[in-house]
């Protein structure tokens, strides 16, 4: 199916990027995420099968979807990622095929997942402090993500990012080292201020390490940081270079700087849902219509109404907000 109308809201942004979640499973904890016990994940048969993923991408690729970025949870918990990764990399249309993990599980599976035609990676790490690490994950994975990291670096993956979540009076120490260990191994670390999407309603503004201040640690203790000249403006990272060459730095400063006005993305959740903003409130079922015989034009006709619905942006920054009915880990980042 091609349909050549471009995804355009009402307010023009058009929709080129997608990103699927494959589970709400995780192996580890990280409070900025999900609750320390008790989570409560989706039964297995809601969750969409490979056929039933592919063939939304296909749909959406149709429609004008070219990047495709695969989440959580944790991706590299579900069983056989790399034939589903495969299936996508073979869609056409699909310019862009990406995947975030925690790591844990990267050593194991860097292989056949580049092997299947992954070649953009991130991997969320937000200390080298093993002690850290434990408190922020409730796990004592450090070990396993930098094995992870280092056999994807081996394998040849290019360009890997690593996200790190800047909370405040946590993570202050972990800045700089964070950034020469990425400096050294040509990783490239982006600094995402903390969200309110947490599941137990920790977030607080005051709990926000702003990218100013990260900037600003950067730039007093590596080498200045340059913002990039004519940036992409739909990409959601600003992006900085070091003044003495070695290497960028990127923020995702939803909260100080929100991006909204350029958003290009949609999301699917594990469980078929589809979303329009990461903080949305209401979601479109497009599993209930495939597991109902829908056709693909049925489908692309709910993926339009979603997008002619999407709001302006989150309201972070006014009274106004209020918080998704999921945390991070059951949307998908
Ligand atoms: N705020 C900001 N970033 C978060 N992540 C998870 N929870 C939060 C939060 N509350 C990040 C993790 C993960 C990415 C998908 O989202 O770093 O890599
Ligand atoms: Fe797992 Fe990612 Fe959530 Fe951490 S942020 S608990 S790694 S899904």
């Amino acid at each position: 199916m091609s349909n050549p109308a471009p995804l355009r809201d009402s307010f023009g942004r058009v929709h080129d990027n997608l990103r699927i979640s494959v589970t709400d499973r995780c192996n580890i904890r990280c409070f900025y995420c999900m609750p320390e016990t008790d989570v409560h994940f989706v039964d297995r048969r809601e969750i969409l099968d490979f056929e039933e993923i592919e063939r939304f991408a296909r749909i959406a690729a149709g429609m004008g979807i070219a990047k495709i970025r695969v989440t959580g949870g944790e991706p590299l918990v579900r069983r056989d990622l790399p034939v589903l990764i495969r299936r996508l990399a073979a869609i056409p249309g699909i310019q862009d095929l990406a995947l975030t993990t925690n790591g844990v599980l990267l050593a194991d599976q860097a292989e056949a997942l580049y092997e299947a035609g992954l070649r953009r990676l991130n991997v969320h790490i937000d200390t080298l402090d093993r002690e850290r690490f434990f408190r922020i994950t409730r796990r004592d994975d450090l070990p396993k993500v930098l094995a992870g990291l280092d056999a994807a670096r081996r394998i040849g993956f290019s360009r890997i990012k690593l996200n790190a979540v800047a909370v405040k009076n946590l993570v202050e120490g972990d800045i700089v080292p964070l950034a020469l260990y990425a400096r050294e191994n040509g990783f490239e670390v982006r600094y995402i201020e903390f969200m309110p999407l947490d599941a137990q309603n920790l977030w607080d503004r005051s709990r926000v390490l702003l990218a100013d201040d990260i900037i600003a640690a950067l730039s007093r203790e590596i080498s200045p940081l340059i913002p990039v000249p004519d940036p992409d403006p739909r990409a959601p990272a600003t992006e900085y270079t070091y003044a003495d060459g070695g290497g960028a730095v990127g923020f995702i400063a939803s909260v100080s700087r929100p991006f909204c006005l350029n958003c290009n993305r949609l999301r699917l959740t594990a469980d078929g849902k589809l979303r329009y903003c990461l903080f949305a409130i209401e979601e479109d079922d497009v599993k209930v219509l495939m597991r109902g015989g829908a056709s693909d034009e049925d489908i692309a006709a709910l993926v339009r109404r979603n997008v002619a619905g999407k709001w302006v942006g989150h309201e972070i920054n006014s009274g106004k907000f209020v918080a998704p009915p999921r945390p991070m880990y059951s949307i998908g980042g």
